[in-house]
């Protein structure tokens, strides 16, 4: 291995879970059954090739209520665990009856919101996951929560900062207190929002996540005008940061860990393109490496299409 790539490959301990080294499949959404062969066998690949963490994609904590349950999830933990690859999962807040917005939802239905936060993590934990990572990012449910711009709320979960952390926070005190100590909490979150939050503001609220227990903070998007700059401010928390953005190209990965702007990499679409970019770069291999192009045709044209997503320059992997 090229000397320059070690840190990549230096393990870290977290709440107990070891990962291998410092590149994380992030969570992307692969149109796959995540309890079937197909899915398996997905997530099976990108461990065997040589990542630390695979953390794997946004999925609605209703489904915990039917038809995702220890026992079918178990086989796809044992997958990835059994290549040496630590095991999380994006947990995405589901709509109540069709409402999706802050201002929609009912106390009940945050009531609800929680519980089911709760249960998912209880599944989570009972089918071996080495973490949980509510999705708290990307505009989605959660997130809308702590954006001045989505919620509009009169009640406590709204109005001012305090107000808008309020769900996120108890989303992770939840957790925690389901999970005990022994299970890594996860958090993605978004730096910031055009017009709307600002860095000050999420950098409040990551202190705040961390007293209530997540362990890692997995910034999205964290690389703007340089890679994972976006990432850097919260390192200052003191618990270790996920950066994410073309980090397959190798120099992008090495500037964020060696400018102290993350403790992780994440390779999202890279890994789509080649699983196996981790024990390829470890090995030395680097011509052999299938790179990225960042068309966005196989994976997010896919995903938009409602296809299982694939790398378009070579297919199925
Ligand atoms: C097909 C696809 C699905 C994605 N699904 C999710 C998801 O489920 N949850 C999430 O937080 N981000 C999701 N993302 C975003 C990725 O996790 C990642 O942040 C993004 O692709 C940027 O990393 P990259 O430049 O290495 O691809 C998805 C991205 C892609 C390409």
């Amino acid at each position: 291995m090229a000397p320059e790539y070690a840190m990549l490959f230096e393990p870290l301990t977290v709440r107990g879970v070891r990962l291998r080294n410092r590149i994380v499949c992030p969570p992307m959404v692969t149109n796959r059954n995540i309890v079937g062969d197909d899915g398996i066998e997905w997530y099976r690949r990108i461990a065997e090739g040589g990542v630390g963490l695979v953390i794997v994609e946004a999925t609605r904590t209703a489904r915990f209520e039917e038809e995702l349950k220890a026992e079918n999830l178990s086989g796809l933990v044992e997958a990835v665990k059994g290549e040496g690859a630590a095991v999380a999962i994006q947990l995405f807040m589901s709509p109540v009856d069709g409402r999706n917005s802050p201002d929609s939802l009912s106390r009940d239905d945050i009531a609800l919101s929680l519980e089911r936060f709760c249960k998912s993590a209880a599944i989570c934990k009972a089918a071996g996951f080495d973490g949980v990572e509510p999705h708290g990012a990307h505009g989605f449910l959660l997130n809308q929560f702590f954006s001045k711009r989505a919620n509009h709320r009169a009640d406590e979960y709204g109005g001012n900062l305090e107000g808008r952390m309020r769900l996120g926070l108890e989303v992770v005190r939840a957790v925690r207190s389901e999970v005990g100590e022994d299970m890594l909490i996860l958090y993605r979150h978004t730096p910031k929002e055009p017009g709307g939050y600002t860095l000050e503001e999420s950098l409040e609220f990551a202190w705040r996540l961390a007293g209530a227990g997540v362990d890692v903070l997995d910034i999205s998007p964290a690389s703007e005008k340089a890679p994972g700059d976006l990432a850097e401010p919260f390192r200052r928390i003191g618990i270790p940061a996920i950066a994410v953005g073309q980090m397959a190209r190798h120099e992008r990965a090495v500037e964020a860990l060696r400018e102290g702007r993350a403790d992780l990499v994440a390779i999202g679409r890279g890994l789509i393109a080649d699983p196996f970019w981790a024990s390829k770069t470890r090995e030395g291999r680097l011509d052999e490496i299938v790179q990225c192009r960042y068309c966005n045709e196989g994976c997010f044209g896919n995903l938009r299409a409602g296809k299982p997503i694939e790398c378009a320059q070579y297919g199925r992997m």
